[in-house]
C-alpha cells in the first residue's frame, strides 16, 4: 500500500516536470533527473512512466493510407517523443531511374538482345500499398519514359503482362541516345505477394522471372525490382546465366557482391545512419536530452552526423536518411552493410546513460533488407547505445502476430515499431494507450 502511494506521488512529480519541460525536448520518461535511481531499472521505470508517454520510434514503414499516401500525424506525433525513422523515397527512387537508364546508355551497342530495336525491361513491385514501393515504380517508369500521370503523379499500378505495348498504366518511352531513337518498354510487371499474403516476396519474384522468361525472355533486356530481395532470386533464377542486368534497391551484402558477376546495380538507403537513428532517438528522449544530440549536434562521445547523410522533417517528426547509387564504378565501398557507421560508432558511457529495455519488432523475419542488413545493424547499435533490445519477428501477414507479444509494454521503457501495413499505427497505439 505505502510502496503503491510512492510510486503514485513519482508518477504525479514526473506528470509535472514534464510539463514543466515543455517543448524542451525534455523527456517525459525521465531517466537522469534526481530520485530516478530506482527509476533506471526497467521495470520500476515500467511502473511509473505510462506506457503512453514512452518514447516511440516508427522505422521502415511510415505510418500513412496505403491508397492515398498521406501521412498519420496522429500515429506519428503519439506523443512527444514519437518520431518516423526511413530514408528519403523520392530522391532514392530517382537515383534507381536514373542508375538503369546510364546503364542503358552506356551499354547501348549490346543492350537489344534480340535486336528488335524495343529495349524490354519487366519489374518486380514490392507491395502496391507501401511508399517507398510506390515511388521506386514511379521512379523507374520516370526515367524511362514509360510512365503515364494519374491524378497529378505518375501511375504506379502493376500492369501483368505487356508485350504488345497496349497496358494503360504505362506507355512505350522514348530514348535518343547517340542521335538514334530507341523504344523503352516494360514487358511485365506484377506485384510479389505471396498466397499468404506477405509482400516483397522473393519467392514470387523468382517464380514470376521463370514464367515471363519461358513465354519473353529474348524480349527482355533488364530487370528492374523495388528491392534486392525479389532482385536476387530473380537474378539467380534466370538473369545471371541469360547475362540480362538485373537491379535492385537496398545493398544488401549478396546484392553488392553480385555485382562483380553482372548484377546491374542497387542503391543503399543508408541502412547504417537508418538504423543508428532508430536508435538513437529514443536514446535521447530516454536520457532527457534534446533530439538532436549525437545526430546533428555531437553527444559526449563525439557521435554526430553530417547533413549530406539525412535530413530531418520537423512537421512529419520525420528522419530521413539519404541515399546512393551502388554500381560497378564503386561496389568495392559497399561490401558490408551491416558495418556500424564510423561517425556514430562511439560507444556510450553507461553511468551517464544507462541500461534500457526496448521492445522492437521487424514486420516479417523472413524479409531479406530488414533481417540481413536493418536488424544486424540494430544489433551493433544497440551496445554501443546501452539499449537492451527485445527483438520479435512478424510473419509479414498480420499485425496481431506482432502484436501478440506485445502483452506487458510496461516491461519496456521504449518501443521501436516496424509495422505489416503502414495504415495499423492504431493496432499498436492501442495497445499503449490501455
Ligand atoms: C526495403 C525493402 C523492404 C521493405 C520492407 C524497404 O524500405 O527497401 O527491401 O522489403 O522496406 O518494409
Amino acid at each position: 500500500m505505502k510502496k503503491r502511494l510512492v510510486v503514485l506521488t513519482m508518477a504525479v512529480l514526473f506528470g509535472l516536470s514534464a510539463v514543466a519541460c515543455g517543448s524542451e525536448g525534455g523527456s517525459s520518461s525521465g531517466g537522469s533527473g534526481a530520485g530516478t535511481e530506482s527509476a533506471s531499472t526497467g521495470s520500476a521505470d515500467g511502473g511509473t512512466v505510462a506506457n503512453k508517454d514512452k518514447p516511440l520510434v516508427w522505422f521502415n514503414r511510415q505510418p500513412s493510407n496505403s491508397s492515398t499516401g498521406e501521412l498519420d500525424m496522429a500515429a506519428l506525433s503519439f506523443n512527444e517523443d514519437t518520431y518516423y525513422v526511413g530514408f528519403d523515397a523520392n530522391q532514392g527512387a530517382e537515383l534507381q531511374g536514373t542508375m538503369v537508364k546510364d546503364y542503358i546508355e552506356a551499354n547501348i551497342d549490346k543492350i537489344d538482345r534480340n535486336g528488335d530495336g524495343v529495349i524490354g525491361y519487366v519489374l518486380a513491385i514490392g507491395d502496391i500499398g507501401h511508399n517507398d514501393s510506390i515511388a521506386r515504380t514511379r521512379g523507374v517508369r520516370k526515367a524511362l519514359g514509360t510512365g503515364v500521370e494519374k491524378d497529378g503523379d505518375i501511375d504506379s499500378e502493376p500492369i501483368g503482362t505487356n508485350t504488345d505495348g497496349s497496358a494503360a498504366a504505362v506507355q512505350d518511352g522514348t530514348l535518343e541516345i547517340n542521335g538514334k531513337e530507341y523504344t523503352v518498354r516494360e514487358l511485365a510487371s506484377q506485384e510479389m505477394k505471396n498466397s499468404a499474403g506477405a509482400t516483397w516476396d522473393a519467392a514470387t519474384a523468382g517464380n514470376a522471372i521463370g514464367t515471363w522468361s519461358s513465354s519473353f525472355g529474348d524480349q527482355i533486356d533488364i530487370v528492374v525490382s523495388n528491392n534486392d530481395g525479389m532482385g536476387m532470386s530473380m537474378f539467380n533464377a534466370w538473369s545471371k546465366d541469360n547475362k540480362v542486368p538485373t537491379f535492385g534497391y537496398d545493398a544488401n551484402n549478396d546484392a553488392v557482391a553480385a555485382i562483380a558477376e553482372g548484377y546491374g546495380g542497387t542503391i543503399s538507403q543508408h541502412a547504417d545512419v537508418q538504423a543508428y537513428l532508430t536508435l538513437r532517438v529514443l536514446r535521447n528522449a530516454l536520457d532527457g536530452v534534446d533530439v538532436d544530440t549525437g545526430i546533428g549536434t555531437a553527444d559526449d562521445a563525439g557521435n554526430v552526423l553530417t547533413d549530406d547523410v539525412y535530413v530531418y522533417n520537423e512537421e512529419e517528426r520525420s528522419y530521413y536518411a539519404l541515399n546512393v547509387a551502388v554500381t560497378a564504378e564503386n561496389y568495392q565501398d559497399f561490401t558490408d552493410s551491416t558495418k556500424v557507421y564510423e561517425p556514430v560508432s562511439n560507444q556510450l558511457d553507461e553511468s551517464a546513460h544507462p541500461s534500457k529495455k526496448v521492445w522492437l519488432d521487424i514486420y516479417n523475419a523472413s524479409d531479406n533488407f530488414l533481417s540481413a542488413t536493418y536488424q544486424p545493424l540494430l544489433q551493433n547499435y544497440d551496445d554501443l547505445m546501452n539499449l537492451e533490445i527485445d527483438y520479435i519477428g512478424g510473419d509479414g501477414q498480420t499485425e496481431s502476430n506482432i502484436t501478440n507479444r506485445l502483452g506487458n509494454p510496461g516491461q519496456y521503457d521504449a518501443f521501436a515499431i516496424n509495422m505489416v501495413k503502414t495504415d495499423n499505427a492504431a493496432s499498436y497505439t492501442a495497445l499503449l494507450n490501455q
